[in-house]
């Protein structure tokens, strides 16, 4: 079950990890992200904090895994081979981002003063704080995924790993909580309501402003300050693609809705038409609420709420000669009608060389 959701975990759900390995022999741009260093640097921040902070989600959650029903068990334990494997490429991609010139000793020692307040902390305080902060890695991971122009025009390898972690986040958001349900199954409905509201409050007073510190030591490291920096991280933060602002849009929460499956094929853009209940709002569908598949990842039930279907990731590869320069699609009749394609060239979406 999400934090946040009242639906429980599906019994047909299967937490599948997936043995990738991203960009070995690959560099790091400064701003990976299509040239956009704001979209970047939110990435790179985040990423500092995976490699210590999976490791304590795991560490949270396996000190709470005895006596939980045989499901459970072995869902904590794909559980930990997604994270363990999600901590070892956000370790690669942290020292590629070092490679190209970031310092980010700052953070990192940032991320171990929080590591060592946790270990003065009870396990279960801890464990709560991993369902808060699981919580909203789904809710990222969704957003991420639901918007088809997120990763245009980024580099591949690096735009491939996000994603894929994106969809095992979203996929193993329901342990720690189930885990912590199972824990705390002599508390009162009261106490443990009271427990989580109070741990999401404090996780979310640190969370958000944390991140939005990192980006600015970032960017001030690429010479990136004042007002209209800034302006241009709260842009992103609350308007396009507002990552902060979805993340407290109930309708953006993760819950465990299965896609319909012919819900792309009734997409307006691929000539169908919206029906029923479960349609997405007009709104939805023209921010484009579908849901990309990574290669190698198969089928991925249970990812996103309504009205969502698979389409195919933008992945390494040849760009077909009908892209756009900066986009890294290899299916060009989905690049030349996409919305992506029209992004590339909106001044609102990604400018390129004049970001500000
Ligand atoms: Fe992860
Ligand atoms: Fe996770």
């Amino acid at each position: 079950m999400s934090s946040l959701s009242r639906t429980p975990t599906p019994q047909d759900l299967s937490i599948t990890p997936r043995d990738r390995r991203f960009g070995r022999d690959d560099r790091q741009g400064r701003w990976w992200m299509n040239g956009d260093p704001i979209a970047s640097v939110f990435h790179t921040a985040l990423s500092v904090t995976f490699p210590k902070g999976e490791a304590m989600f795991i560490e949270a959650v396996k000190a709470h895994r005895d006596g939980v029903p045989e499901k459970l068990a072995r869902e904590i334990r794909a559980f930990t081979q997604q994270e363990v494997i999600h901590s070892r490429e956000h370790v690669v991609f942290n020292r590629k981002a070092a490679e190209a010139g970031y310092d980010l000793s700052e953070l990192e020692a940032d991320v171990d003063n929080v590591m060592e307040l946790i270990k003065t902390r009870p396990p279960i305080v801890n464990l709560m704080a991993t369902i808060a902060l699981e919580h909203y890695t789904a809710m990222m991971a969704a957003i991420m995924l639901k918007d088809s122009a997120m990763y245009d025009g980024a580099e591949p390898e690096w735009a491939a790993l996000w994603k894929w972690h994106a969809i095992e986040e979203i996929e193993h958001k329901g342990v720690a909580y189930d885990t912590w349900l199972h824990a705390t199954r002599d508390w009162s409905r009261w106490r443990r309501w009271k427990a989580k509201s109070l741990m999401m409050v404090a996780i979310t007073a640190r969370f958000w402003p944390k991140r939005i510190r990192g980006m600015k030591a970032l960017l001030q490291q690429d010479g990136l300050t004042g007002w209209r920096v800034s302006a241009r991280i709260w842009w992103f933060m609350l308007g396009y693609p507002g990552i902060l602002r979805k993340s407290f849009v109930r309708r953006s929460r993760p819950s465990w809705q299965r896609p319909r499956p012919d819900a792309a094929a009734r997409h307006p853009r691929e000539g169908g038409r919206p029906e029923g209940p479960l349609s997405p709002s007009p709104r939805r569908r023209l921010r484009g609420g579908s849901v990309p598949k990574l290669d190698g990842c198969g089928e991925v039930p249970y990812l996103l709420a309504r009205g969502t279907g698979d389409r195919p990731c933008h992945r390494s590869g040849p760009r077909p000669s009908s892209c756009s320069s900066n986009c890294n699609s290899p299916d060009a009749s989905r690049c030349s009608n996409s919305d992506a394609a029209r992004r590339h060239s909106s001044p609102r979406g990604r400018p390129g060389g004049s970001w500000l």
